[in-house]
């Protein structure tokens, strides 16, 4: 069994930082959301992966390299443009040949790994395998109609007028079956070939589909607040340790990891948090679900419900919440008067200040 890996697309709603890098690198806890599915599918016993790169794929090759970090053989498969799922399978052809795969959108955040859904792929007799999960804006997503017994009745991407609250996860396994789909179909109203019509196909043409219920927790990270809670979910379940220096005037409780060579001084952790390696954390509140990147400076200032990407400073602000800041960012706080905002700030940012 393979494994296809989607890591193209634009990503539109996480704008700026995805301007200058993939979506699928923007990091849950200090780490990229990408390694996470690369993880589960090792996990699973796969090693051959075939990833699908678009514009980032020079910041992905470099995140992943030929995958041997992650005890997996990677094989990188160039797609021109964003032209949907569907199509990275047909792009795929050659990697793919004639063995059974799981799909995997490298922007999924999928707890409890994909081992049981391989297991069960493998056991049954299936030309496809959908995940399913109840959420309550079933029309950002593909949905599923299933039968009393599970069976499919009707797939839709993307409805107006959703027929379930069962979004379609970005997980699936196939067997070679799925080829004759996609070239079978035809591009939809948003001009994608979609994985959604494929397996309509193979529903409607009388090959067996298989769905599963996602008990565990899922999200699809393209939004700021999916970021935000698989940060949170991730760090609800670490391992508290202290690598680097905490010194007598700081207070740290809860779930706290800080990484090797990061100092707290005169400050609050209040965790679940993560400080990552060479952060320099002085006279500040660090709040809980916060994960602070590498070399970062948080210095008297305070910060809750945010990640904050590697080589930033925040200084003299307080408090930042519900936040995403990228890499090498500098939020600090402008003093004399008038009172003013001091901003400059990327394409596509958006900055919440209280009027
Ligand atoms: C894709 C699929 C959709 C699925 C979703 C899961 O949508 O087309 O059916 O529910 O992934 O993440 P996209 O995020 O590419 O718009």
């Amino acid at each position: 069994m393979k494994a296809l890996v989607l890591a193209g697309g634009k990503g539109t709603r996480l704008r700026p930082l995805t301007h200058t890098s993939a979506k699928q690198l923007v990091p849950v806890a200090n780490k990229p959301v990408l390694y996470y599915g690369l993880e589960a599918i090792r996990n699973a016993g796969i090693t051959q992966v075939g990833i699908i790169i678009g514009s980032t794929g020079r910041e992905v090759r470099d995140a992943v390299g030929d995958g041997s970090a992650f005890g997996l053989d990677v094989t990188y498969i160039q797609q021109e443009a964003p032209l949907g799922l569907a199509h990275c399978v047909l792009i795929a052809r050659e990697f793919l040949a004639d063995e059974p795969f799981v799909m995997y959108l490298g922007d999924n955040f999928l707890v409890g790994g994909i081992t049981d859904l391989v297991d069960a792929f493998r056991e049954g007799d299936y030309d496809a395998q959908i995940l399913v999960t109840k959420v309550t804006e079933p029309q950002f997503y593909g949905v599923a109609e299933l039968g009393p017994g599970g069976e499919i009745l009707a797939l839709a991407e993307k409805p107006d007028d959703p027929r379930s609250d069962l979004a379609i996860v970005g997980v699936y396994t196939f067997s070679p079956r799925i080829h004759e789909a996609v070239r079978a179909i035809s591009p939809s109203a948003r001009g994608e070939l979609e994985i959604t019509d494929a397996i309509t196909w193979l529903v409607d043409n009388g090959f067996r589909v298989h769905s599963h219920l996602v008990s565990g927790y899922w999200k699809d990270t393209g939004r700021l607040q999916d970021m935000l809670e698989c940060n949170r979910i991730v760090l609800e379940a670490i391992d508290p340790r202290t690598h680097g220096t905490v010194d007598e005037l700081s207070d740290v409780t809860g779930r706290v990891v800080i990484e090797a060579g990061a100092s707290v001084r005169n400050s609050v952790i209040r965790g679940p948090a993560l400080i990552g390696a060479h952060a320099r954390i002085s006279g500040s509140y660090v709040g809980p679900y916060t994960s602070i990147g590498n070399s970062c400076v948080v210095e008297d200032a305070e910060v809750e419900y945010a990640i904050v990407l590697q080589d930033s400073t925040i200084r003299g602000v307080s408090r930042l919440t519900y936040s995403l800041i990228g890499r090498n960012v500098e939020v600090t706080r402008s003093e004399g008067v008038p009172n003013t905002l001091q901003l400059m700030v990327g394409d596509h940012s958006r900055v919440q200040v209280r009027a």
